[in-house]
């Protein structure tokens, strides 16, 4: 059984949950390796719609055990409330939920200097999902951060929480602290059940030839060292972080699968060079539902940009590229692919690395001509029109990857292999 991981490849929001639920219902392990709840993944089983944030996405099988790998960032508040309205909506735990005792520990302080540092900085705003991730992820880096082994440590844990706020010169009252303290304890309590360290889980399911699904959130172009920085996120994202981020060597991962919504999207602030604006983009929004299902903010929308695609394959060494939500391009007269990059006097066929520069470039465009036809019930590639068909060999082409899988609509079932 292979080891397989689903990656997006853009800036976030690819449909990932709905590959990993396609590619799921044989997986004996769903591990989820960065990030935490900035992601929102959705799958949609006969019209009810399940949002996982921090959870993996496997949890919809119950024979699928589940982790929350070391490189994960929990909002315990969040991630309780989060298994509570799985629960409620009848995702059965049972004991398959594990969470690495390493994964590190969002508190009030990080959200409120997330919020804070959006406020105060003009220029440097992001436009970030408020969830505290990349202050959280800065305390860790600078060896300060609260990991969720530490919650079950109480004295160990207060001390710790106090140098937090020493450390960033922001005070607290001994009330207040002890109220956090009591917040995470109670937290804990729901939570310990879970926590251990799973790398033997991993291991053993390797020795054993399981299939395991390494879960991305978020997406390349959002990586916090390849992405279009300081415009990302705080974690890496591609397919090296699986190794430091769930203790699986990325060089034991059989096959890579990239995803790419059929044109694209950003949320937050950030150079986009083929954003579109104008009746085509609330087209394409009001279709695809382009909404943020963290925040709800409204998406930017863009043409498919095989540029960055190209890239992306490249830094995740792609085998296949999943395409997702091709049916909303259906009624699209012209479809435009940026194929390269204007930039003083040249064409590049590579991102500049600088967002000063990104900012600036122009993209050059092929036009496709496009198709009528609702493909929502298609099942298979030679039943596309032939337009769609097209479209989808140039995505080939242009990023030298074979198209996999294309979803064409939020149902699990509206998926077909190529
Ligand atoms: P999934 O997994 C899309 C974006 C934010 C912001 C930047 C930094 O659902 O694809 P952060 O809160 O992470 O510090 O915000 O990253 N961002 C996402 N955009 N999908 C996501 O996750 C995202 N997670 C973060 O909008 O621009
Ligand atoms: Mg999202």
């Amino acid at each position: 059984m292979p080891s397989i991981a689903i990656l997006g490849c853009m800036w976030g929001d690819e449909a990932k949950a709905k590959i990993v639920d396609y590619l799921g219902s044989d997986a004996d392990v769903v591990v989820r390796f960065q990030g935490g709840s900035n992601a929102g993944h959705t799958i949609v089983v006969d019209g009810k719609k399940y949002v996982f944030h921090t959870v993996p996405s496997g949890m919809l099988y119950e024979d699928t055990k589940c982790i929350i790998g070391a490189g994960v960032v929990i909002d315990p508040t969040r991630l309780v409330e989060e298994i509570r309205s799985l629960e409620a909506a009848g995702v059965d735990f049972g004991d398959r939920l594990y969470i690495d005792e390493r994964a590190g520990v969002v508190l009030p302080l990080h959200q409120y200097l997330d919020k804070r540092n959006e406020e105060i900085l003009n220029k440097g705003k992001i436009g970030t999902t408020g969830r505290g991730i990349g202050p959280t992820y800065a305390d860790l880096t600078a060896r300060l951060g609260i990991r969720l082994g530490d919650l079950a440590h109480k004295r160990y844990l207060k001390q710790r929480l106090k140098d937090l706020y020493l450390y960033h010169g922001v005070e607290i009252t001994t009330a207040d602290l002890n109220e956090q303290c009591d917040l995470l304890k109670e937290n804990w309590e729901v939570l310990k059940k879970h926590c251990s360290n799973t790398l033997p889980i991993l291991h053993e399911a390797k020795a054993q030839d399981l299939k395991i699904i390494f879960e991305g959130a978020q997406g390349s172009l959002l990586d916090r060292t390849w992405g279009s920085f300081p415009y990302v996120t705080s974690s890496n994202t591609m397919v090296d972080a699986i190794g430091t981020g769930s203790g699986f060597s990325a060089r034991n991962v059989d096959e890579v699968i990239g995803i790419f919504k059929s044109y694209a999207t950003r949320v937050g602030e950030g150079p986009f060079p083929t954003e579109i604006h104008g009746a085509l983009a609330d087209q394409i929004r009001k279709q695809g539902n382009e909404f943020g299902s963290t925040t709800g903010r409204p998406r930017r929308i863009g043409y498919f940009d095989a540029v960055m695609a190209a890239y992306t394959a490249k830094l995740n060494t792609l085998d296949g590229i999943a395409l997702t939500l091709l049916d909303v391009l259906s009624g699209v007269e012209d479809i435009k692919i940026c194929v390269g990059y204007e930039y003083k006097g040249k064409l590049l066929n590579t991102p500049p690395s600088h967002v000063l520069d990104l900012e600036k470039v122009k993209p050059a465009y092929l036009s496709f001509e496009g198709w009528e036809e609702d493909i929502t019930g298609v099942r298979h590639k030679d039943d596309l029109p032939k337009n769609a068909r097209l479209y989808l060999e140039a995505v080939e082409d242009l990023t030298e990857v074979p198209v996999r899988i294309v979803s064409v609509g939020k149902e699990r079932h509206e998926t077909f292999m190529c």
